[in-house]
């Protein structure tokens, strides 16, 4: 396993190749573990057209389901069934419409005291999966990561300036104050837990997004630039980001 892998760009022609190449991409990365895999979901529009396939035909047959958990890179600090929850959304998409084995999904405990209550129980509880308190880059807790960008440069709940973002040795932290609407409470993963993972796949699509991408891309010190992986580091992008094929490492065209 590499660190702090390079980042390359795929570009695709819409939205629906984006969702499209993110399924076989997520279903490589569940058949090729052999075992029990992890994957670490994340909130915003962008995973939509995504959680949207895998519940539907061939996807909902072609994953294996029973060896398969699913986590949340981060969420809002409400219900799971308000309308702004992450988990809530990708219960509402896929989870609940496939037959998943009892505590294979694993939600931020949104119902918790307070949002570093919810952080502490939930970094309890990827060790407790990991099996260590300790992250090693060779034995990543995560098959794969997905990310998206926010129009600020966030990345999960990271937003430029907090203070999560320069956490070294939490897993998970609370946020008090989100950097952009919705201005609730979050809780999220920490760039080295959110690194620990064989692929991580930023999904970014749309027009609004040319701006920030471009100064993400051009190596600008906001969030979603300081990810990293500690297996590949992969950009997934439509056309109508303005990104074009052969921008940055690499890319393929659907
Ligand atoms: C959240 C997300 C957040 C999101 C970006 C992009 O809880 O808000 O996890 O980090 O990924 O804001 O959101 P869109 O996909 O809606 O543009």
């Amino acid at each position: 396993m590499t660190s702090d892998a390079q980042p390359r760009v795929i570009v695709a022609a819409d939205i629906e190749a984006v969702a499209r190449i993110a399924a076989e991409r997520l279903l490589q990365r569940v058949i090729e573990t052999q075992d029990r895999a992890a994957i670490c979901l994340t909130g915003g529009a962008s995973p939509e057209g995504l959680y949207r396939l895998l519940a539907t035909s061939p996807y909902r047959e072609r994953l294996p389901w029973d060896r398969v958990h699913w986590f949340m890179g981060d969420d809002r600090f409400v219900p799971i069934d308000d309308r702004l929850s992450n988990m809530g959304m990708a219960r509402r998409l896929f989870l609940d419409r496939v037959a998943i084995p009892a505590g294979h999904v694993h939600p931020i405990p949104t119902d918790a005291a307070s949002p570093d209550a919810a952080a502490q129980s939930y970094q309890a509880e990827l060790q407790r999966f990991y099996g260590r308190d300790r992250l090693d880059p060779a034995r990543p807790l995560f098959d794969l990561v997905l990310m998206g960008l926010g129009d600020d440069g966030h990345t999960a709940s990271l937003f430029p300036g907090g203070t999560a973002l320069g956490e070294t040795e939490r897993w998970v932290v609370g946020v008090a104050q989100a950097g952009l609407a919705p201005f609730v409470p979050r809780v999220t993963l920490t760039l080295p837990a959110l690194a620990s993972t064989r692929e991580m796949l930023f999904l970014v699509t749309g027009a609004d997004k040319r701006g920030i991408l471009a100064r993400v891309l051009s190596g600008e010190d906001l969030p979603a630039a300081r990810a990293r992986s500690d297996g590949e580091l992969i950009w997934l992008v439509d056309r109508a980001t303005g990104l074009e094929d052969g921008h940055g490492f690499r890319s393929a065209s659907a």
